[in-house]
């Protein structure tokens, strides 16, 4: 009879090549190996592919899913200026729900009856597969080799693996766990764990050191946007994805886009996170400054609230969820007229909005200025002052009244 079969959300790394041999010793099922080109710093696809049926995987297949990455899922972060905790682009916690995508896809085509994953019990990324997993397919049953193993060392499975022939990696042991994709890179482990040492300057490679290596002379770049979304970059046409990614080139040449931060993880800890986000903070601070412009007073504030709560229900694995997908209505509405150019310059790690311009400005000149073409009704001011604070008026002479001044 045919063995059940898994499909493994590989990455060519040393715990998803031994979870190939350890899912086939452990469980007896047939392992077909799934790995996501989301944009991740080049390694060779195919040799990872390889690697896979090496190992004994009975399929192995690369899926380049940038396009739909950028399409589907970054133009609603962005659209939401999604930072959770007001500071973190969300980059892992955006490539999951992509992934447990195509996972759930590829089980359904070779007829798996379980995914397997290479997380550990302690961090975000196993809830987002897991409940990712569970909403798009009820029925899957879901393996985690790294969670259940007694491999408890590097070492202990780098002995597993030799002992079974895998591959181990000939480099240098990099003491940092990272996971990176067009959004950035997140780096964390080794030194970083004590959050009193400064993060070294070898674990970045996206942006230059701010005082020592970034340009001499500033940068002006013009990002034009349709409806929330990046369309040009200096006056050309350019697509979303290649706008990331030049923007995390020019960000990160002059250093800006670092992050070193505290983090509230969902499974109840805190962690320290290094992260390089030269891309991803650039166009949410133009795409803010847009927004500023050409967004009503109560609804930019009222988004900022929504804002929020997306990052969180994201972050915390609800990508696939009633809630999440009801956020994503609100916020596009809000986005038919975000449509302009934003300047912005770069100079020694700091990136600055100097210019912003667009069709739907509700910016009025005439009301915000103080020259002659004033068209502001200064007289009516008073009256809406007293009315204003007529509660507070009433409040303040009442607690007079009663000899408790001052006193809520
Ligand atoms: N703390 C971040 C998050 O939860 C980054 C996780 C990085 N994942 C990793 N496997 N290194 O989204």
């Amino acid at each position: 009879m045919a063995k059940a079969k898994c499909v493994l959300a590989y990455s060519g790394g040393l715990d998803t090549s031994v979870a190939i041999q350890w899912i086939r010793d452990n469980y007896d099922m047939d392992v077909v190996a799934l790995a996501i080109d989301v944009g991740q710093e080049r390694q060779d696809l195919e040799t990872v592919r390889l690697k896979a049926l090496d190992i004994g995987a009975v399929e192995s297949v690369v899926k380049d899913v940038r396009e739909e990455y950028v399409g589907e899922f970054l133009s609603k972060a962005l659209k939401a200026n999604a930072l959770y905790e007001n500071k973190y682009p969300l980059l892992s916690a955006m490539s999951r729900p992509i992934i447990v995508k195509h996972l759930v896809e590829e089980a359904h085509r070779v007829g798996a009856t379980c995914i397997a994953h290479g997380c550990t019990g302690k961090g975000n990324d196993q809830v987002r597969f897991e409940v990712g997993i569970a909403a798009l397919d009820p029925d899957l049953t879901v393996l985690a080799p790294v969670r259940e193993w007694d491999l408890h060392t590097r070492e202990q499975e780098m002995e597993y693996a030799a002992a079974h022939g895998i591959p181990v990696p000939t480099t240098k042991d990099n003491p940092y766990s990272i996971d990176d994709n067009l959004w950035g890179r997140a780096i964390e482990c080794g030194v970083l764990e004590d959050p009193w040492i400064e993060p070294p300057a070898d674990i970045y490679t996206m942006t230059n050191d701010a005082r020592a290596e970034a340009c001499d002379t500033p940068e002006y770049v013009e990002i034009s946007f349709d409806q929330g979304l990046p369309i040009a970059l200096n006056g050309t046409v350019t697509s979303f994805h290649d706008i990331i990614v030049t923007m995390n080139d020019v960000a990160g040449k002059h250093g800006f886009g670092r992050i070193d931060m505290i983090e509230n993880r969902l499974v109840g800890l805190k962690s320290r996170e290094v992260y390089e986000v030269p891309g991803a903070l650039t166009l949410i601070q133009a795409h803010k400054a847009l927004e500023d412009l050409c967004l009503e007073r109560d609804l930019l504030h009222y988004k900022l609230g929504i804002e929020q709560k997306w990052a969180e229900l994201v972050y915390n694995g609800m990508w696939y969820s009633p809630l999440k997908e009801a956020l994503d209505g609100f916020v596009e509405t809000t986005q038919k007229l975000v449509t302009g150019d934003v300047r912005l310059r770069f100079f020694k790690g700091s990136c600055v909005v100097v210019g912003r311009r667009s069709p739907y400005s509700l910016y009025d000149f005439d009301l915000a200025t103080y020259d002659a073409t004033d068209t502001f009704d200064h007289k009516a001011a008073k009256g809406f002052i007293d009315l204003w604070g007529l509660p507070t008026k009433v409040w303040a002479r009442q607690r007079r009244k009663v000899g408790k001044e001052g006193e809520v």
